[in-house]
């Protein structure tokens, strides 16, 4: 069989604008392969997800295609995490109708976060859907897809407090095989009043050390120099030994708790040259021994995304975060205590959440300048149904006060941004290069270990170096520079 590893191809949209929408690399020519499309939409987890998809689909036989045309089977990762997320979805299912009139043979899934809110029930309202699996339920698939082809519709929402789909060694789609993302835990047991993720993606559960270790050990053989470890909240990762079976014991060799500064440190260590970050770190979790690890290994990028939320306390309680103003704030003066200026620190915002007021919005505004957050992602509070806060309280701020205060929040990050960006300009950073820039073939990019991606000249063959560069100027979003 053909290696489809780099031919592999997906669309992913990105609710959260956390990644840009990547396209395809190359189309799998190999005839009479049944074909995969698959899109992808919200957060890394989803992403990552769909390498997952993609690896139970190729032991059925599945090549991935990137023209929905072509497609024996389409795919749609969804999310739920706004009303607005799970509307581009919908659309998007009008498109695919269309494409469905001239091929009805076309099996059509949705998977991730809108099936596992809506089940069933998706079935009933979008019509065109003959599929609909949760994220704990891939291995599922093949299974499901047989149902399918009997002519019945198939749905799998079972949520696992066990999978973590381990052993499954992820398909990298699209990746531009320097940098890639592995899952190390799943679920949230956190309850924000305003957050879906509990409800679509189950109960929190860490995934064994030693299979985490080795994939970093086999992205690093394959060239990668960068992996970013994911979860909604790192921080509370957390494997025993002693909780998991036997057979783990054995594998793992040891019966200690591992710890998410442990398992840093473990995979930091599988070579100095390859990278390693994290997403997401709870305020609540965070601890010293976490900031320390980070601070005794090059490798471990001095980068913290640390939501925020709120910078209001009153409004902080409301979305049960269980912390407060000063308890953030003090989170955020140990990052520098220990980690220096340099670290840098992103949060997500959320405005006009049930009740708040002006005053509170701009304690959030303050926040964000003690803060001096190098980059936010923001929003304005979309309520979904079934979480805390749709039962508890009522989303009584007017659309256009959230979208008010959503363009203050805006603007002052991007100030902040390219404050934070000029006191960079002069110094000189290490730098993993990723490719060519988006803007010129004549000019690469990459990031430094603070997350700042930097563009200067060089061609192709620079990708996957760590390279010196001097930085000469910047916009809110760049670093400019020169090799040196
Ligand atoms: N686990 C991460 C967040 C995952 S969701 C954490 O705890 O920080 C990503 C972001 O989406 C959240 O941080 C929040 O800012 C935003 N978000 C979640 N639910 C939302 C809602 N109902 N309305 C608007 N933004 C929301
Ligand atoms: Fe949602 Fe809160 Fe869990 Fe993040 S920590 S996924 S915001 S419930
Ligand atoms: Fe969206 Fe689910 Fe991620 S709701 S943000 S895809 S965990």
């Amino acid at each position: 069989m053909k290696e489809i590893i780099s031919d592999l191809d997906i669309l992913q949209k990105s609710d959260l604008e956390k990644t840009e929408e990547i396209h395809i690399t190359k189309e799998d020519k190999v005839e009479g392969k049944k074909k995969l499309y698959i899109e992808s939409y919200g957060c890394q987890m989803n992403f990552s997800d769909s390498e997952i998809v993609s690896s139970i689909m190729k032991k059925e036989g599945f090549t991935t295609t990137s023209n929905i045309e072509d497609a024996d089977v389409t795919f749609l990762n969804t999310c739920s995490i706004r009303e607005k997320a799970e509307q581009t979805v919908r659309n998007r299912l009008s498109q695919i109708n269309k494409t469905k009139e001239n091929k009805p043979e076309m099996v059509v899934g949705v998977l991730g976060c809108m099936a596992e809110r809506l089940k069933s029930k998706l079935l009933d309202e979008e019509k065109i859907v003959d599929l609909v699996v949760g994220p704990d339920a891939y291995r599922d698939l093949p299974n499901l897809l047989e149902e399918v082809e009997t002519g019945q519709k198939a749905v799998n929402t079972f949520l696992s407090r066990e999978e973590t789909y381990a052993d499954i060694s992820p398909v990298r789609l699209n990746s531009n095989g320097v940098t890639a993302f592995i899952s190390i835990m799943r679920g949230c047991d956190n309850m924000c009043s305003f957050c879906v993720v509990p409800f679509t993606r189950g109960r929190e559960r860490s995934r064994d050390p030693q299979s985490i270790v080795q994939e970093a050990q086999q992205l690093f053989e394959k060239g990668y120099r960068e992996v970013t470890l994911l979860g909604q909240n790192v921080d509370s990762y957390k494997w025993s030994a002693e909780e998991n079976n036997k057979k783990r014991l054995e594998k793992s060799g040891s019966d200690e708790i591992v710890t998410f500064a442990n398992l840093l440190e473990m995979v930091a260590k599988v070579d100095s040259d390859l990278r390693v970050r994290f997403s997401t770190s709870h305020p609540k979790d965070i601890t010293d021994d976490v900031l320390y690890t980070m601070k005794n290994y090059d490798n471990i990028c001095k980068y913290i995304h640390l939501p925020a939320q709120s910078g209001n306390s009153r409004v902080l309680e409301l979305m049960n975060r269980t912390y407060d103003r000063e308890w953030y704030i003090q989170k955020v003066d140990r990052i520098r205590e220990i980690l220096g200026d340099e670290c840098g620190i992103s949060s997500d915002m959320i405005t006009g959440f049930c009740t708040e007021t002006e005053e509170e919005h701009q304690d959030t505004i303050s926040l964000m300048k003690y803060a001096q957050y190098d980059f936010s992602y923001m929003f304005f509070y979309s309520e979904r149904p079934g979480t805390l806060a749709e039962k508890k309280y009522e989303d009584d701020i007017p659309l256009d006060v959230k979208k008010r205060r959503l363009n203050e929040v805006i603007a002052l990050q991007m100030e902040l941004s390219h404050d934070r960006n000029k006191k960079d300009v002069g110094n000189t950073y290490r730098v993993l290069v990723e490719g060519i820039s988006k803007k010129s073939d004549q000019q690469v990019q990459g990031r430094n270990s603070a997350n700042k991606v930097i563009v200067f000249d060089g061609d192709a063959s620079l990708k996957g170096q760590y390279v010196n560069v001097h930085v000469n100027s910047c916009t809110a979003a760049t670093l400019l520079g020169t090799m040196v």
